[in-house]
């Protein structure tokens, strides 16, 4: 007999874009003229095309894997050196932060990393994430079985959960007890807030002192338009014995389709053994990408590459721009329409607020049949995400403006 992994079982409903694709279906096959209308606004997913120095390299790779010369199989698990190096010169050292090459990992995705990592921790430890939340941190600790069960709120118990309110901008501070692993995502995915330096620092200090790990998830760190908010984890000093960060070319260079992402692990990071003995984890992410893992594939690397030439690094700055402009196209839509709403400033992301009485799902339904939009009900990233829905500014010019006008006829 094959036993099956019950922690499964423990997860809520579907995953939440699952879901929501899910209704979205039913409507739409419902409601045809409708449908014609519909505009996504939902799952955080870029719709500009590629940039052009993305295209060049794609297409140049591609013609070096047709010549038996310049063919490539598979290359290293952590990454190609041409990219970690790009990365290491452009996105740290460039910065004044101290990040090495070697301690640069590409790899797929930053979703799959912030589950993989789970990989190299141990099984006794105490986590927190913020609520609401990247459904992805929970999920992948509900699977690995950090937990017990759901309660009817979606709230999973051994989890500690630290509120993201308006009255602490959505970025929680440490909390009293002590936890192993933290979860932090700046500019956030759902809300669009972001951690201010001092609110990294608490959260670097916490950590250093009860020997904690930060997973620092920076995967919309090219949105932050505000001078004063950190790109990085490691521009706190002390987070390279702490913290470990996850970075994405998805939002940035438009890789949703593409898959390409990285995550860095400083050499001085440490855990501890069962036996309290303190250990490099740096080593074991190494061993855990060349055992699961064969690497992004070489066109793709390139592509990455080319985001950090010049034409590369202005098309992206030009990509920021039209998705950062629809965000403010899409809050000041929100705000006339009486909306209290959040975000949408160093993020891509705007988080409103429901009317008094409307649950989140509710809004959702509301939205999309009488104004044929698709949003992201709060709920869906935590309990403490009821009451609250979110929108998101990956679309046409057109669309947003739309988006914005369809606000304001909704009757609450
Ligand atoms: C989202 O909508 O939250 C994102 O698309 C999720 C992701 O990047 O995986």
């Amino acid at each position: 007999m094959a036993y099956l992994n019950d922690h499964y079982l423990k997860l809520k409903a579907g995953y939440l874009f699952p879901e929501i694709a899910r209704r979205v279906k039913a409507f739409s096959e419902a409601n045809p003229p409708a449908a014609k209308r519909l505009i996504r606004c939902g799952i955080g997913d870029v719709t500009e095309a590629l940039p052009r120095a993305v295209i060049a390299a794609l297409h140049q790779a591609v013609d070096e894997m047709g010549q038996r010369e310049s063919f490539r199989g598979y290359g290293p698990e952590q990454g190609y050196e041409f990219l970690r190096a790009a990365i290491g010169k452009n996105d740290f050292r460039d910065r004044g932060l101290d990040v090495a090459d070697d301690e640069i990992f590409v790899s797929d995705g930053s979703k799959c990393d912030c589950g993989n990592i789970l990989d190299i921790l141990g099984r006794q430890n105490k986590i927190a994430i913020s609520d609401p939340v990247y459904p992805v941190y929970v999920d992948t600790n509900v699977m690995a079985g950090h937990t017990g069960a759901a309660n009817e709120a979606g709230t999973y118990a051994g989890l500690v959960y630290l509120p993201g309110t308006p009255a602490n901008g959505f970025m929680p501070d440490p909390p009293a007890e002590k936890v192993d692993v933290i979860y932090l995502c700046s500019p956030n995915n759902p809300t669009g807030a972001t951690a201010t330096r001092e609110q990294l620092k608490g959260w670097v200090d916490y950590a250093l002192e009860n020997k904690s790990i930060i997973l620092f998830d920076a995967a919309y760190e090219a949105y932050i338009s505000e001078p004063a908010i950190p790109h990085s984890i490691y521009e706190v000093p002390g987070a390279r014995e702490c913290a470990i960060e996850f970075r994405s070319f998805s939002k940035n260079g438009g890789f949703t389709g593409l898959r390409c992402a990285f995550t860095v692990v400083p050499k001085s990071l440490q855990a501890s053994t069962a036996d309290g003995k303190f250990t490099a984890l740096h080593p074991l992410w190494h061993r855990r990408m060349s055992t699961k893992f064969n690497g992004v594939s070489y066109p793709i690397q390139r592509g990455a590459e080319a985001l950090y030439s010049p034409e590369g690094k202005k098309q992206v700055r030009e990509l920021i721009h039209h998705y950062l402009g629809n965000a403010k196209v899409l809050l000041a839509g929100a705000r006339a329409a009486e909306l209290t709403v959040y975000g949408g400033v160093n993020a891509p992301y705007l988080w409103a607020q429901t009317p008094a009485g409307v649950t989140s799902w509710q809004a959702f339904d509301k939205i999309l049949n009488e104004a044929n939009v698709v949003i992201t009900p709060g709920s869906g990233f935590g309990s403490q995400g009821e009451g609250y829905f979110r929108i998101s500014a990956f679309n046409s010019r057109a669309n947003a403006e739309e988006v914005a006008r369809r606000l304001q006829t909704l009757h609450w």
